[in-house]
């Protein structure tokens, strides 16, 4: 499996933090925002992962970062033109990807377990897609997963009256079909390619599975997610907690 962080995006939520450098490089605890899913995605068993973020900062995040030896993993980058969406980012991974499966994460997404087990589960499930969900107190900010007592039936995006708790968290698990999905998408009411879209094709299809989160979560693209994030991954010293702790 191949690990794709997709670090795009202005950070306008951010400013004036990000009037200099991109979100993810803002620190988080002790480290750049974007150490957090790489340790995630080695903690996991993958080693050759690429990054997606947009022209302004490249070089900064490439500094930042290198060739991931440090972190006993291969880098790739890739630039995102314009802001046109998850899945428009997630579709210039498709050469990277080769073939394989891909795990996929938001770089701005910390999750204080580690993403270990639900990568386990995927490789077991071998086919198809697998989301993580977390129950949250104000969903109208996330994907929203609609559930009945065996699966996801649907996903809806930033809904105004949301059908459960459960926010759809930004690890995706996908098989290498993912690429052709994408180009399937049609950009939604807000002009965006959503990656919301891509997961309600794998459940029309009835291949997406899920985890539900253990641990705290957040993104950290708003000054107070920001600062949970900061809470989360600060209290542990940046390490990520196995699900036995
Ligand atoms: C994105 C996704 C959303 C997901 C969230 C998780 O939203 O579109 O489905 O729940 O990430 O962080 P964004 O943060 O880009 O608004």
């Amino acid at each position: 499996m191949k690990g794709v962080i997709l670090a795009g995006g202005h950070g306008t939520r951010l400013f004036p933090l990000t009037k200099a450098t991109n979100k993810h490089l803002l620190p988080v605890g002790r480290e750049p925002m974007l150490y957090h899913p790489i340790r995630q995605m080695v903690g996991a068993g993958i080693s050759e992962i690429l990054v997606v973020t947009s022209t302004d900062h490249m070089g900064d995040v490439v500094r930042c970062l290198g060739s991931g030896v440090d972190f006993g993993c291969r880098l790739s980058y890739r630039v995102q033109e314009s802001a046109s969406g998850i899945a428009h980012a997630l579709a210039l991974a498709e050469s990277f990807a080769g073939g394989s499966p891909i795990c996929v994460i938001l770089g701005d997404n910390v999750f204080e377990c580690a993403i270990e087990p639900y990568v386990a589960a995927f490789r077991g499930q071998g086919k198809g897609a697998r989301v993580l969900l977390k129950e949250v107190g104000d969903p109208e900010r996330y994907g929203v997963a609609a559930l009945d007592e065996h699966q996801v039936i649907e996903i809806e995006e930033k809904p105004k009256n949301p059908k459960s708790h459960f926010a759809v968290v930004g690890l995706y698990l996908y098989d290498a079909r993912v690429f052709d999905i994408i180009r399937g998408v049609e950009p939604s009411a807000r002009g965006e390619y959503e990656i919301t879209s891509v997961n309600n094709a794998y459940i029309a299809t009835l291949e997406l599975r899920y985890d539900i989160c253990k641990g705290r979560w957040t993104d950290a693209g708003t000054f107070d997610s920001l600062a949970e994030a900061n809470r989360i991954l600060g209290g542990n010293d940046n390490r990520i907690l196995d699900h036995d702790e």
